[in-house]
């Protein structure tokens, strides 16, 4: 039986690798990496700079595949999923083509594959589609949340708090959400921007677990202006940004005390 290894990275530093992640890297016989643009050539460059440093199984073949365009006509739900289906179309290729009947696959995820990635969804069509037969091992990894608080030295959470983990389109729709406390990824609109409470708390990191990394904390209203430069002159220092933060606004006195 053919098997998919979905190996969880870290978020950008080599040293996130576990070592269970390394002994995974090196059960694979296929290792498929995603190129694409500035940000994907970083990326495709982190993992081969993970290869470079922990693969020693010299008879792993190391495959490159181009990452479908995401169409952006239409609805974004129909967008996405035409992109999963191409993107699982070469998945499939790959295990058909390159991968022998008991041979495994190895995919490198940025972070954690349960976090705001689309791996295993995209693996899931192929499984739908009934043309190969795999087995499907997950190895978790550091993800971008845990290097932020990591990087600021913070918890997640507060005391008896729950934290809403959310994008910052969300965030700019909905805020103030259920939750006081936010943890915002994928923001390409600044969301943090429309955050009018006065007192909320802001922690804020760039390229986390990289030689770039860049963060920044402080009252909301004090820094935003701060963090927008920093964005606008990182970007175009490197032609790409991810950034990740958390926002706090302050709890309630009884919530702030429970256990
Ligand atoms: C598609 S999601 C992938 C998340 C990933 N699976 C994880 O576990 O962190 C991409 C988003 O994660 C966040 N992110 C990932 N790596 C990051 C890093 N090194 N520094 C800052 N943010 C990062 C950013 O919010 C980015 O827009």
């Amino acid at each position: 039986m053919r098997k998919i290894l979905v190996i969880g990275i870290g978020a950008g530093n080599p040293e996130h690798m576990t070592v269970q992640a390394v002994g995974a890297l090196n059960r694979a016989d296929v290792l498929l990496i995603p190129t694409k643009g500035d940000e994907k050539a970083f990326l495709a460059d982190a993992r081969r700079e993970i290869c470079d440093r922990f693969l020693e199984n010299a008879r792993c073949r190391i495959l490159d595949y181009a990452v479908p365009v995401r169409r952006a006509d239409g609805s974004y739900e129909d967008g996405v999923n035409d992109w999963h289906r191409a993107i699982a179309a070469i998945y499939e290729r790959t295990l058909l083509d390159d991968v022998g009947e008991d041979e495994t696959l190895g995919l490198l995820v940025w972070g954690d594959p349960m976090l705001y990635d689309s791996t295993l969804r995209i693996i899931d069509h192929v499984r739908t589609a009934g043309r190969v037969a795999f087995e499907i091992e997950v190895i978790p990894g550091i993800t971008s949340v845990q290097a932020l608080c990591a990087g600021h030295a913070i918890t997640l959470n507060r005391i008896g708090l729950p934290v809403e983990i959310t994008t910052g389109r969300r965030l700019a729709e909905a805020w103030p959400g259920t939750a006081r406390d936010a943890l915002v990824m994928l923001d390409g609109v600044e969301a943090f921007r429309r955050v009018e409470d006065p007192e909320a708390d802001i922690w804020w990191g760039a390229y986390l677990g990289t030689p770039h990394e860049i963060l920044l904390s402080g009252r909301l209203a004090d820094i935003a202006d701060t963090i927008s430069e920093t964005r606008r002159k990182a970007r175009a220092a490197h032609g790409w940004i991810m950034d990740t933060y958390l926002i706090r606004r302050p709890a309630p006195e009884a919530e702030e005390g429970a256990a």
